[in-house]
């Protein structure tokens, strides 16, 4: 039998090497790690801008944090995602409004958009969700029509584009994130990026106290001053190193998904009891392939842990994403007063779906033996 994981982090003698240099010196923080990783991802996503932070909730929270939201405001989020793209709009006291999914592909459905619109709506946040660009061109002209901040939740669409034009660099700004079952890990950690230089320039201070100056720019050391509010979101030096070494293996970490991908989704394409989440790549979307997850047909909806159960004994990790629409989560459902049968999308994917790995772990043998794996089992759950 098999062990395959869901997901696990390649780290390799490179990242093992890098880190150990940098607790071995004497620079933890504030170093030349951080900005060798944000050089190497400008020039892996042509962002004109990117600034390391402590995550992509980190991110997210700053884009609207610079924004000043304000109890009152509202901002648009797709019901399908992390309570991560929420949440960075309920830090500032400002309401996500939820949109619901194209139940094909799981990205927010631009069309359902327009009739979330208020006149205090100040925002929109996209998810790539899996890994496959949302449909800018059409959330673009909603932006730009209402003027809206259209911001990129980007936690798993490193390396995927549209029109060849990175995720991230599409809307007003993104965030990516790179927490371990990511496309590529700095345990913790993530890259905010813009193509608007004002706005880099003042994340850059808001990720770190709002200081004025930081450590290697003073001109006395210790003396500085804080001209705006911020946070403490920086990436440390250990981070960073993980970062650098990681991003010059992304190419073939994003190939071998991609073939994992698509081998697999070939494999059960025969099969009626399942539907697959359209989330590969398709005309000018390039997706990023973070895993491939299949919607059960109604018959086999209430054995769905039954077959989460058969595939984990025969060595196949599995996850769900997400779990729940995020009105769907106790906080937001308590706070908001959202039905349990709202959002039917987004619901059918959280309560029907399995996640099946794809990761750049995993060989074409591997993805053989998950769709064998899959296939009895859903022959034993049926018989
Ligand atoms: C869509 C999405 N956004 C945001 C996050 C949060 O990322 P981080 O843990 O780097 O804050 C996640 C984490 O899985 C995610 O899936």
């Amino acid at each position: 039998m098999r062990t395959i994981p869901f997901g696990k982090p390649l780290i390799g003698v490179e990242e093992q090497r890098a880190v150990l240099e940098v607790l071995q010196g004497p620079i933890l923080v504030h170093g030349p790690r951080a900005k060798q990783f944000e050089a190497d991802f400008r020039a892996f996503t042509s962002a004109p801008q990117a600034l390391a932070v402590a995550s992509c909730t980190a991110g997210l929270h700053l884009a609207w944090f610079d924004m000043g939201l304000v109890q009152g405001d509202e901002v648009i989020v797709p019901a399908q995602t992390h309570s991560a793209t929420a949440h960075a709009v309920e830090f500032t006291g400002a309401t996500p409004v939820f949109v619901d999914c194209d139940p094909r592909t799981g990205n927010i459905d631009p069309e359902a958009v327009p009739e979330a619109l208020t006149s205090r709506t100040r925002g929109i946040c996209v998810v790539h969700y899996l890994g496959l660009p949302a449909d800018m061109e059409k959330l673009n002209a909603i932006a730009e029509k209402n003027d809206l901040f259209l911001l990129e939740d980007c936690a798993l669409s490193i390396g995927a584009t549209y029109k060849g034009v990175h995720t991230g660099l599409l809307g007003d700004a993104g965030a990516f994130s790179f927490y371990p079952v990511k496309h590529m890990t700095t345990a913790e950690g993530g890259m905010f990026i813009t193509k608007h230089a004002e706005l880099g320039a003042r994340i850059d201070k808001k990720r770190a106290f709002g200081v004025d100056r930081v450590v290697g720019e003073r001109i006395v050391p210790g003396v500085y001053d804080v001209n705006m509010l911020g946070y403490n979101y920086r990436m440390n030096e250990i981070e960073a190193a993980l970062g650098v070494e990681q991003l010059a293996k992304i190419p073939f970490f994003l190939e071998r998904r991609r073939n994992n991908f698509v081998a697999l989704s070939s494999a059960l394409e025969e099969l009626e009891e399942i539907r697959v989440l359209e989330t590969g790549d398709q005309d000018n979307k390039k997706s990023s392939h973070y895993c491939l997850s299949v919607i059960l047909a109604p018959p086999l909806r209430d054995k769905r842990f039954d077959i989460v159960a058969g595939l984990k004994e025969k060595g196949v990790g599995t996850s769900v994403y997400y779990p729940r629409p995020v009105p769907h989560m106790t906080y937001y459902k308590e706070k908001y007063g959202h039905g349990s049968d709202s959002f039917a999308n987004a619901a059918q994917i959280s309560y029907c779906s399995i996640a099946l790995p794809v990761g750049p772990h995993l060989t074409s043998e591997d993805m053989e033996y998950i769709q064998q794996s899959l296939k009895q089992t859903l022959y034993e759950v049926m018989s």
